[in-house]
């Protein structure tokens, strides 16, 4: 096959971050997604309806100036004390998403939740207004390979207590993950990355270490992936795509920082990888329905084309080092 349409995607979790470089971050998935949630570990975070608001009308001007038809959608960050009217207001003003980070488990998360007792009053508001819990799911005090797996019990208490909150974990990395969720009631999803569907810890620092690709979650083993793999393409409506794209500038990378800036490459990746696995045509469930269905959102209009058409990558994007930098990738990708 040397091209392939599918039905406009959607990211249902991606970081834009704030200040100049936002627009940048805001056309580049634009150009390809027609919706994408946007994650509130901004600073200060976006924790009320007003914060809330202006960042979902500062990213839809920016989109609007790209010429790209894509909508944001908005997600609010859950932190103790912030109490039930505050997350009725957030729906009020079209949340659809609340954010859990285990406090201190990634970027700008140390304010975020201890354990669920500490969030116990904003979680029931947030089953009462049929919002998705987005759980960052990471026991950040397990070692760093452990940390997914070690956080599951933690969801497993929010599922049983919560009996119908709508639940998201985020950015699989793990085998036992993908078990865990589909153990779980049809109310729990999943969202899966590109780069975890791609590549492996080798990658990562196997060879030269390769910061572009050292994210949170940590890339896991060559079984890890098969098994993200095999949940993204086999069409079960658990499973949808969430890039986690999440960029920063080279001199934050150069001190460490996670994350991977995958918005200009997702889609060549994730048409790479359901390929080797034989499944491009259930690349348009994965990226434009399951998603969409999960959220309870009509599916978009339009079509995008990937192109057996190699590229090359160039050494940044936005200002911003993406995985597959200097590397030649397969498929291309445009909205027509
Ligand atoms: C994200 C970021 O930089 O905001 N980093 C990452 O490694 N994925 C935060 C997150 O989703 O963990
Ligand atoms: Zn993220």
């Amino acid at each position: 096959m040397n091209s392939l349409e599918i039905r406009t995607p959607d990211d249902f979790h991606v970081h834009l971050r704030q200040g100049p470089a936002m627009a940048a971050y805001a056309a580049r998935t634009a150009r390809h997604f027609g919706r994408f949630l946007a994650m509130p570990n901004v600073v200060p975070p976006l924790t009320g309806p007003a914060a809330l608001a202006d960042y979902r009308r500062a990213v839809a001007a920016a989109v609007a100036a790209s010429g790209y038809a894509s909508t944001p959608l908005a997600c609010f960050k859950l932190v103790p004390g912030m109490g039930r009217e505050a997350v009725l207001a957030c729906a009020a003003a079209g949340a659809v998403a609340g954010k859990y980070y285990p406090a201190g488990s990634t970027t700008n998360a140390s304010d975020g939740v201890p354990e669920p007792a500490a969030v116990a009053d904003e979680l029931a508001a947030m089953q009462d207004a049929g919002l998705v819990l987005s759980i960052h799911g990471e026991d950040p005090a397990a070692p760093a390979l452990d940390r997914e797996r070690a956080f599951l019990g933690v969801v497993d208490g929010i599922v049983g207590s919560y009996p119908r909150l709508r639940v998201a974990l985020e950015h699989l990395s793990c085998a036992e993950s993908v078990r865990a969720v589909l153990a779980w009631p049809e109310r729990v999803g999943a969202t899966i990355t590109a780069h975890h569907l791609s590549y492996t810890i080798d990658d990562l620092l196997g060879g030269g270490l390769r910061p572009e690709l050292f994210c949170k979650p940590v890339l896991k083993s060559a079984a890890d992936r098969a098994a993200l793999l095999e949940a993204a393409v086999s069409g079960s409506p658990r499973f949808f795509f969430g890039s986690d794209s999440a960029p920063h500038p080279p001199e934050a990378k150069a001190a460490g920082a996670a994350g991977c800036y995958t918005a200009p490459v997702a889609l060549s990746l994730l048409a790479a990888a359901f390929e080797e696995a034989g499944a491009l045509d259930r690349l348009e469930t994965f990226v434009s329905v399951s998603g969409a269905r999960f959220y309870g959102l009509g599916l978009n209009p339009g079509v995008l084309r990937l192109s057996r058409e190699g590229w090359t990558v160039p050494a940044a994007v936005d200002g911003a080092v993406t995985p597959a930098a200097g590397r030649t990738l397969a498929w291309t990708a445009e909205r027509i």
